[in-house]
């Protein structure tokens, strides 16, 4: 488990931010904030783009919070709803299982890969339908992915350094399209980015279960343990990370 997560370190996460001037839409869907969330089950709520969509009273759209993360509520339904500072419309494109590019590394389950996601966003809210007139101003971006890209690929042979950074030009490719969807990203001024460093963040709770309020650092699927199986944090880790996430992002538009 151990030697898994490390792996995270070569992936580590990144989140991006605008904050470039522009107009105002004066009504509450104009006014709200907007979160584009990429990832895998770390992040996945089980949203379906072609569902009920966030809109104020129902930030997520679909499903019903916690959503199907298989733990409960994970760090994007708190940060959504428990840290934010403003009302914040997320939409969330994740996937279980999913990898960074499914030909590099092959996901166990039938899922979306970092592409796909950026593809489905290109399609649907990128293009600021009325259902989502989003503002660079007022657009949170988040990526998290590694878990499920170092667990598929890490007992093979050949230089894994060198695969992750393989791994890490197409990460990087993605969040240039992202980059590149936002009406004024015709140059990166405006954009302001944040790395929360996941691996890091494990680790702390994990070298010290106890102070943070778990029963050790491998026990799963008990209250009180920190992990809620043998592969996923429970809620009361994603509830840390969250709390990171938003301490990160304090005194921002968010939180
Ligand atoms: C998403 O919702 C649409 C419309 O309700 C439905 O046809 C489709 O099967 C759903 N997709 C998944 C993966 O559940
Ligand atoms: C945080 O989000 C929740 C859910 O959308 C909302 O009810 C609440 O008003 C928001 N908090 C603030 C301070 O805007
Ligand atoms: C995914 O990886 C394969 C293998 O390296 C590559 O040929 C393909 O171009 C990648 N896809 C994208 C969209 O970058
Ligand atoms: C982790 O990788 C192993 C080996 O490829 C695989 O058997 C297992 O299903 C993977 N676990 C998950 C949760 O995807
Ligand atoms: C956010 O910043 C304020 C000062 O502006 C500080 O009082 C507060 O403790 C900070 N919150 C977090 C979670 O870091």
């Amino acid at each position: 488990m151990f030697s898994k997560l490390s792996g995270l370190v070569a992936l580590a996460c990144a989140a991006f931010t605008t904050s470039a001037p522009t107009k105002r839409v004066a009504d509450s869907l104009g006014w709200a904030k907007y979160w584009f969330a990429f990832g895998d089950s770390y992040t996945s709520r089980g949203f379906n783009v072609s569902g009920t969509l966030p809109a104020p009273g129902n930030p997520f759209g679909n499903p019903a919070y916690p959503g199907a993360t298989g733990v409960g509520a994970n760090w994007l339904d708190f940060d959504t709803t428990v840290y934010n500072r403003t009302l914040i419309l997320t939409y969330d494109y994740a996937a279980a299982g999913a990898t960074i590019n499914t030909t590099l590394v092959a996901p166990t389950l039938a899922t979306r890969d970092f592409i796909q996601q950026v593809d489905e966003f290109e399609a649907g809210a990128a293009q600021r339908p009325t259902s989502a007139p989003w503002t660079s101003f007022g657009a949170l971006f988040s990526v998290w992915f590694g878990i499920n890209d170092i667990n598929n690929s890490y007992e093979e042979g050949g230089d894994r350094e060198t695969f992750s950074d393989v791994l890490l030009d197409e990460y990087f490719a993605q969040v240039e399209r992202l980059q590149r969807a936002q009406a004024f990203a015709s140059s990166h001024w405006g954009v302001r980015q944040f790395v929360w460093d996941s691996n890091s963040a494990f680790n702390v709770v994990l070298d010290n279960p106890t102070k943070y309020g778990f029963v050790d650092a491998t026990s799963y699927g008990q209250t009180g343990d920190f992990w809620a199986n043998d592969f996923h944090p429970s809620s009361n880790a994603h509830n840390i990370w969250a709390q990171d996430v938003a301490a990160l992002l304090n005194n921002t538009i968010w939180f």
